[in-house]
C-alpha cells in the first residue's frame, strides 16, 4: 500500500480508502469488522463513514472495529443530511453540526474525528456560519481536519477564500462522485483542486458495481442495480455511453490480466490529483477483488485507452479557454 498526503495537510492516508456505507446493511457486522481488519493488514489506514449510513449503524460498527487501533486509523465521517424529524436535525447550521458531532463521537466510541466532512452544500445556511463552527470544532480537538463532499467548484472556492480571509482552517479534501462513468468533475472541480491543493477522494469509483463486469445490456430486470437508489441506480448507469466505456474496460482488463474492478480503480489510482478512491464492497470476496488494485501499474497505453473512452466531450468553455494557454517553459 502506498500513502498520499491529504491535500495541503501533513496527514498521510492510504492510496485506497474503505467505504463503509453497506456496513450493518448488506454487509453483516461480522463481515464488516473482518473487512476492516483485512484492509488494515494490507496497510489501509483510511475509513469513510457518515452519520446517516444505515441510520448510524455504519459508524457504530466502524467504531467497534477500530477501538483497539484508533490512532493507526484516519477516520472520516460526515454531517449535513437529515438525522431526525426535528426541524433543526438537518443541514449545516451551528446547531445541527454541534449536535451531529456529539452523536457521531458517541457512535464511533472515540473522542476525535480525523476528517469531518460536510456531506453536501446547504443552501439554507450561510457558509460563514458553517466554517466558523467547523473551525471551532478543530480548536476544541473534537475534529482534526475538515473536508467537503458534493460541492460545485464555486462553492468550494468560496469556502476556501472565506476560510483564508478569516484565518479559519480550510477544507483539505473534497469527496465527489468520480469514476470512468462519472467524470463531470473534470469540467471545473479537478483543476480547482490541483490549483488549491485540495485532496480528492472519489466516491463510487466502481460506479456502484457497474464497472465490475457483473452487468451487461441484456441483464434481466431483477438482476440490475435497481435496488440502488440515487446515483448508482440502473437508470443513471445503463446508458449507451456507459456501456461503450464498459466494453473498453472489459477489453483493457483482459489485456492487463486483471479484473475490471481492479482496472477501474487503477485508472483512478494513476490519475493526477486523486488522493484516495473510496471503494465499497458488500462481501468479503468483493473486497479481495478490489484490494487487488494495489501493487502494480496499468501500462500507459492501456491507461490512455480508458481515459480517452471515458473523457467528456471537448466543449465550451474548456475548449476555448485551454486554447489560449500561454506556454512559458
Ligand atoms: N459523499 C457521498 O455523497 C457518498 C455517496 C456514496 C458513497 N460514498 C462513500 O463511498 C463509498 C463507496 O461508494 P459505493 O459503494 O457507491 O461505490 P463503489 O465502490 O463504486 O460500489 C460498491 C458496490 O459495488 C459492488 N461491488 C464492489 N466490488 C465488487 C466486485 N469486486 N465485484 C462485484 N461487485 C462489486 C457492490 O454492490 P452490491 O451490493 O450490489 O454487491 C458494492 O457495494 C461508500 O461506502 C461511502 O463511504 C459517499
Amino acid at each position: 500500500m502506498k500513502y498520499n498526503l491529504l491535500g495541503k495537510s501533513g496527514l498521510a492516508v492510504s492510496e485506497l480508502c474503505l467505504g463503509t456505507m453497506t456496513f450493518g446493511n448488506t454487509t453483516s457486522e461480522t463481515d464488516s469488522i473482518e473487512m476492516i481488519n483485512r484492509f488494515v493488514e494490507h496497510g489501509g489506514n483510511f475509513l469513510d463513514t457518515a452519520d446517516v449510513y444505515v441510520n448510524g449503524r455504519s459508524e457504530e460498527i466502524a467504531g467497534k472495529a477500530i477501538k483497539d487501533k484508533r490512532s493507526d486509523i484516519v477516520l472520516a465521517t460526515k454531517v449535513r443530511m437529515s438525522t431526525s424529524g426535528n426541524i433543526n436535525g438537518v443541514g449545516l447550521s451551528r446547531k445541527h453540526i454541534m449536535d451531529g458531532v456529539e452523536a457521531s463521537l458517541r457512535r464511533l466510541q472515540t473522542d476525535y474525528i480525523d476528517l469531518y466532512q460536510v456531506h453536501v452544500w446547504d443552501h439554507a445556511t450561510p457558509i460563514e456560519e458553517t466554517l466558523r463552527t467547523l473551525d471551532d470544532l478543530v480548536s476544541s480537538g473534537k475534529v482534526r481536519y475538515i473536508g467537503c463532499s458534493n460541492f460545485f467548484a464555486w462553492q468550494l472556492m468560496k469556502s476556501l477564500a472565506y476560510s483564508d480571509a478569516n484565518r479559519y482552517v480550510r477544507f483539505v479534501s473534497i469527496q465527489p462522485q468520480y469514476s470512468l462513468v462519472s467524470r463531470q468533475m473534470d469540467r471545473e472541480m479537478m483543476s480547482l483542486c490541483l490549483e488549491e491543493k485540495v485532496g480528492v477522494i472519489p466516491w463510487a469509483p466502481l460506479g456502484g458495481g457497474f464497472l465490475t463486469g457483473r452487468y451487461n445490456r441484456q441483464m434481466p430486470e431483477e438482476g440490475r442495480l435497481t435496488s440502488k437508489v440515487g446515483e448508482s441506480a440502473w437508470v443513471n448507469r445503463a446508458s449507451d455511453e456507459n456501456f461503450a466505456i464498459l466494453d473498453e474496460l472489459l477489453s483493457v482488463s483482459e489485456e492487463a490480466g486483471k479484473t475490471p474492478a481492479q482496472v477501474a480503480l487503477r485508472w483512478l489510482l494513476q490519475r493526477e490529483g486523486i488522493t484516495s478512491p473510496i471503494f465499497g464492497a458488500s462481501r468479503l470476496e468483493q473486497f479481495e477483488d478490489n484490494i487487488g488494485a494495489i501493487g502494480w501499474e496499468l501500462p500507459a497505453e492501456l491507461w490512455s485507452r480508458l481515459d480517452e473512452a471515458s473523457a467528456l466531450p471537448d466543449d465550451y468553455p474548456n475548449r476555448f479557454i485551454h486554447k489560449f494557454r500561454r506556454p512559458f517553459e
